[in-house]
């Protein structure tokens, strides 16, 4: 049992949750350990965080495990958050079953490497059925990527005379992003103390609340998930109105 999640407001929670899983290299040097251990410890975050989710009622969950910068890094950094990610997206499986979980990916999917691509599109046409908590991958991810490709096929539809440009407005902009299924989020989180959006959800995040959280990574609880939600319930959004307007 935990005293924080007693304290949430059942009918006031976010239906989508976006986090930066951030500081899983820092976690794992500052053991002296390789930058690979903080991010395989970083899946039972990623397992903890999702139950959490599954357990409260939240809806939507979009993780940024792998970015389109992230290709930069060393390659036998890229090779074994690859790997990992193959692993741990079959080895989740009974995870996914028995929180009835579905498997979504955002991104540049087509720049994964096939075994990786296959494994993906494998969970997701398992658990396509379970209609939980959406589990949303962001991987080989950017904002300025999504709202670039978006541009270039919403462009190629008014070539094509299938819509007009002078109706473009938010939602049609929004139905070409990857996020297009999916509502903005209501809540971000950031772990590692780092206070930036780093290229994640830029258009999504228009009226986002931002909960940045100094723990690392692999040490994010459940309960560190809670105090974030209590936060963000705490919070007045205003999307732009006064505050009396609101009242
Ligand atoms: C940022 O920490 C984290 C990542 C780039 C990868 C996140 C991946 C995982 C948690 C594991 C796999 C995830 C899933 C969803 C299966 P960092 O390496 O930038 O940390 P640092 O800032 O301390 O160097």
């Amino acid at each position: 049992m935990s005293a924080i999640k007693d304290k949430l407001i059942k009918d006031k929670l976010p239906q989508h949750i976006a986090i930066i899983m951030d500081g899983n290299g820092r976690w794992a040097m500052g053991k002296g350990m390789e930058r690979i251990s903080g991010h395989q410890t970083g899946v039972e975050s990623v397992r903890r965080v999702a139950e959490a989710c599954s357990e409260i009622g939240v809806q939507n969950l979009t993780l940024y495990a792998f970015s389109t910068e992230n290709w930069n890094r060393p390659k036998y950094e890229v090779d074994a958050l690859m790997e990992l990610l193959v692993r741990t997206i079959s080895g989740e499986m009974q995870t996914f079953i028995d929180n009835n979980i579905r498997l979504r990916a955002i991104g540049n999917l087509d720049q994964l490497p096939e075994a990786c691509r296959e494994e993906l599109n494998l969970a997701m046409s398992k658990t396509s059925k379970h209609d939980g908590l959406n589990l949303i991958l962001a991987l080989s991810y950017s904002a300025r990527w999504d709202i670039l490709n978006a541009g270039k096929k919403m462009s190629n539809d008014v070539l094509q005379g299938i819509i007009n440009p002078l109706e473009i407005n938010e939602n049609i902009f929004k139905s070409y992003l990857s996020t297009a299924a999916f509502p903005d989020p209501e809540l971000l989180i950031r772990t590692s103390g780092e206070h930036r959006i780093s290229n994640f959800l830029l258009w999504e995040l228009a009226y986002t609340e931002l909960y940045f959280c100094d723990k690392l990574w692999p040490d994010f609880e459940k309960d560190d998930l809670y105090t974030a939600i209590l936060d963000y319930q705490k919070r007045e959004r205003r999307f732009g109105l006064t505050s009396e307007q609101l009242r």
